[in-house]
């Protein structure tokens, strides 16, 4: 099978997976907040203008919904997956949604905070650059963009390359591929190097919890 024919295949799995399985019980498994994500969450907000609205894409259950409008700012969610955006309008009745994929947003000059967390290990290396893209215009001038990074190790990395290869996927360095699902773990040089591509800043990274975090900022 073609690199693309099987990238688009693993999209569509990966909304299925969120669609019929991880929806079921998200929040029992993944619904706690991690220290360094809440620190990077409120970092974010202390940073945007009191009442602004934040665009939480890949926004999932809307995990960090409650952080955001207990901080005095309205929230916007977007994700691909349906079945997880019906659980945090539910839990969330007022706060609009959209299905929007994080490839396909066409916003425009709109936000002054854009947060995208624990999202990013499902975009392939093809499509970095488009999503990184589609966050800097939607970012309004001054405005920041925090996203994560999935941290793995190198050794984990290359067995799962050496495994997907033998099993004749077309995969690349950095992408889990052989348990049906779809991840990919990017070096933090390639990462900075599409942020720089994309017009946006680093004002911030650390590591903790299992992931690189990025404060961006656009000029
Ligand atoms: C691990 S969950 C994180 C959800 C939420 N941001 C949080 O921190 O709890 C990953 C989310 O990314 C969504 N997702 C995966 N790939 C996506 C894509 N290409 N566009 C939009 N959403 C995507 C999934 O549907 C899922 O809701």
């Amino acid at each position: 099978m073609d690199r693309s024919t099987w990238l688009k295949e693993r999209r569509k799995m990966a909304e299925y997976r969120y669609d019929a399985i991880f929806s079921r019980d998200y929040d029992e498994k993944y619904g706690r907040i991690d220290p360094t994500h809440r620190q990077f969450v409120k970092k974010l907000l202390s940073l945007s203008p009191a009442g602004c609205t934040v665009l939480d894409a890949a926004c999932g259950t809307g995990k960090y919904w409650s952080m955001i409008r207990d901080g005095g700012r309205s929230v916007v969610g977007t994700d691909q997956s349906s079945e997880m955006l019906k659980l945090a309008a539910k839990k969330h009745p007022g706060v609009p949604t959209a299905k929007i994929g994080l490839q396909e947003m066409t916003y425009t000059d709109e936000f002054f905070a854009i947060m995208c967390v624990d999202a990013m290990e499902n975009v392939p290396p093809e499509d970095w650059a488009l999503v990184l893209g589609n966050f800097a215009r939607a970012l309004k001038s001054g405005g920041y963009l925090y996203f994560t990074v999935e941290v793995a190790e190198e050794s984990e990395i290359q067995e799962a390359y050496r495994r997907a290869r033998e099993m004749g996927l077309p995969v690349v360095r950095g992408e889990y591929a052989h348990h049906g699902g779809y991840h990919y773990y990017p070096r933090p040089q390639q990462v900075e190097r599409w942020v720089a591509q994309s017009g946006l800043e680093i004002v911030e990274k650390s590591v903790g919890d299992g992931y690189l975090h990025y404060l961006v900022r656009k000029d």
